[in-house]
């Protein structure tokens, strides 16, 4: 096909998501003077998943029950604090007409409440009897927590970093 009649297609091409009314308004609204509240409270449970595995390596190492008992609590922690980073993400999600008409807002929402679900089974699963849970299976709950956090972070900078969501665009 001559290279004319393709270009010419291409310009008919119209993106019906782009089209949707809101679809630029991106800023955050769940914000503490310009400040996303999502963007805050994240680090947070990331920090406590990675000091998680920190103390459960420990534990096997030293065999010391403290490590296992620090484990408990930083995931505990992690899960609370998860949980309102995610409450603070879903309302930005459903309230901001353009994060809301993007698929890849979705998709983090999805990443985000599977890793949910594991940090709340690696605490509940440690809570009746902390010290014979880490070996093996908090250890490798805990494995599983620090990757599924580093991907759910990774998609959460992308979608500020290309997506440009939840920015403010300033005055
Ligand atoms: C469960 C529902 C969640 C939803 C709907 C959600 C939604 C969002 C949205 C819309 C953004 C873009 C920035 C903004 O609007 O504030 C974002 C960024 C981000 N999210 Fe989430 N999120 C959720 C949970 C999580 C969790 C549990 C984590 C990690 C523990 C996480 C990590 C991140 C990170 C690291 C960013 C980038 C922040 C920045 O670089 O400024 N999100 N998320």
């Amino acid at each position: 096909m001559p290279a004319q009649e393709i270009k010419g297609e291409e310009d008919e091409l119209i993106d019906p998501i782009a089209d949707m009314p809101g679809f630029d308004d991106t800023e955050t609204r769940i914000a503490i003077l310009g400040h996303p509240i999502h963007a805050m409270s994240v680090s947070f449970p990331i920090a406590l998943t990675f000091c998680t595995l920190a103390a459960d390596l420990l534990y096997w190492w030293t065999g010391d029950p403290f490590w296992a008992r620090a484990a408990v609590w930083a995931i505990g922690a992690a899960f609370l604090l998860g949980m309102f980073a995610g409450l603070s993400g879903t309302a930005e999600l459903l309230l901001v007409s353009g994060i809301r008409a993007r698929a890849a807002a979705w998709t983090h929402f999805i990443i985000a409440v599977t890793l949910l679900a594991l940090l709340g089974t690696n605490w509940g699963y440690r809570l009746p009897a902390y010290e014979t849970a880490v070996l093996p299976y908090g250890l490798l709950l805990s494995i599983l927590c620090v990757l599924v956090v580093g991907f759910t972070g990774w998609h959460g900078g992308k979608l500020v970093f290309d997506y440009r969501l939840g920015i403010s665009k300033g005055n």
